[in-house]
């Protein structure tokens, strides 16, 4: 019985398959590279000294999607294939829609074909828009997303809720990332974001390597300690790991449909990841107070309660090693 991981050469994709292969697992990965590179595979090898399938294609691809469901005996389907730039979503609405969206139908017309009912979804604490409280709990309102990346998580989560209300003998997973950030200890595989990124530690990262001039902070006027934003940044390997619990939940419960979030329970400011980063890698990090960002909250973070008692899973990993293991791949990838 194998795992599918469509999108497992991506950033979490090719960390959760790390995972997945160091408990014994047997995965099976689909990629069209449109936002990783072929060479991760290898390095997925080299770090678990496991091997494992891998077909090149388009997950919109239905008849090639078939015959991945014919070639094998696949059990479960953890899904990190989509787009994720929030900024190029607003652009691009329709890719995006018809990426993340389509590809998910497609992705679970083709499971119910061939009798396969247990699935995980990647989801984001973006479906939470503006937070009704903080800590965010799985149980706190969803909705009020602002581009179009947010809004396809949100649809997603939708169409898993009616999928299963019309037919219980899905076993479903959604689980709400917050900021994911870091890289495996061995600097093999990481963030790779293409052009300039979007996000705080790969533009602090690239900043602290020289790439970048500054980092801009947008705003020092937030409701929050220092008035710069907060949220709860976890190490990826720590997310990894969440995904192997909840494979594990799904395994040995069987029939629901479950939402964890998957964070750390702690808030982080711009600034406070600024001065960590310093620290923890002996880099300097020079930045400037900017304008808001649009779309941006002042605070996000997670109760990661419900994970702890359902999935035994808590985030292990400090601050110090989300900074040490950013700047560690960039220094071995450059
Ligand atoms: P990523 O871009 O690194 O990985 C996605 C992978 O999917 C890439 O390898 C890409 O080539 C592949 N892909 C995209 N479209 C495809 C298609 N049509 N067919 C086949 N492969 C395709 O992103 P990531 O950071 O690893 O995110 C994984 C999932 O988690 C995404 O759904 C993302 O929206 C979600 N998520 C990410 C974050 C984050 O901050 N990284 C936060 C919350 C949720
Ligand atoms: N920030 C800066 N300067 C930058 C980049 C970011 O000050 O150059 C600030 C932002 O204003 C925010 C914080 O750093 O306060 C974090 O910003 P990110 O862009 O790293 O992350 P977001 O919280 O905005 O969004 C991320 C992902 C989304 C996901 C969300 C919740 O990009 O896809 O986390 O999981 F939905």
């Amino acid at each position: 019985m194998a795992i599918l991981l469509p999108g497992g050469a991506g950033y979490i994709g090719s960390h959760t398959a790390v995972e997945l292969l160091n408990e014994g697992k047997e995965i099976v990965i689909l990629d069209n590279f449109s936002n990783s590179k072929p060479e991760v595979l290898e390095r997925i090898k080299k770090i678990t000294g496991k091997d494992f399938k891998f077909y090149e294609m388009d997950y919109l691809d239905k008849q090639a999607l078939e015959k991945v469901f014919e070639e094998n005996e696949i059990d479960a389907v953890l899904n990190f294939a989509g787009y994720k730039a929030v900024g190029e979503s607003v652009q691009k609405p329709l890719e995006y829609y018809h990426n993340n969206i389509t590809g998910c139908l497609v992705l679970l017309e083709t499971m119910k074909k061939f009798n396969v009912k247990k699935f995980i979804f990647s989801s984001s604490a973006t479906v939470y828009g503006e937070p009704e409280k903080i800590p965010l709990t799985e149980e706190c309102r969803t909705g009020g997303t602002t581009n179009p990346y947010g809004t396809s998580k949100l649809f997603i989560e939708q169409i898993l809720k009616d999928l299963y209300k019309s037919d219980n003998t899905w076993d479903i997973c959604i689980l709400r990332y917050f900021n994911p950030v870091g890289s495996h200890e061995s600097g093999l595989i990481g963030e790779e974001p293409q052009g300039i990124p979007n996000n705080l530690m790969p533009y602090i990262a690239r900043v602290a390597a020289g790439t970048l001039k500054e980092l801009s902070v947008f705003g020092n006027d937030y409701n929050t300690p220092d008035g710069t934003g907060v949220r709860d940044y976890i190490h990826v390997v720590d997310l990894a790991k969440g995904h192997v619990c909840a494979l594990n939940k799904l395994d040995k419960e069987g029939q629901g449909i479950f939402i964890y979030n998957l964070g750390t329970g702690k808030g982080y400011s711009v600034l406070d990841m600024v001065k960590a980063f310093e620290k923890a890698t002996g880099k300097d990090v020079p930045y400037r107070i900017a304008p808001r960002r649009e779309g941006d909250i002042a605070t996000c973070y997670a109760d990661p309660k419900k994970a702890k008692e359902e999935l035994n899973w808590v985030a292990t990993k400090s601050l110090e090693d989300m900074c040490k293991d950013s700047w560690n791949y960039i220094e071995k990838n450059s």
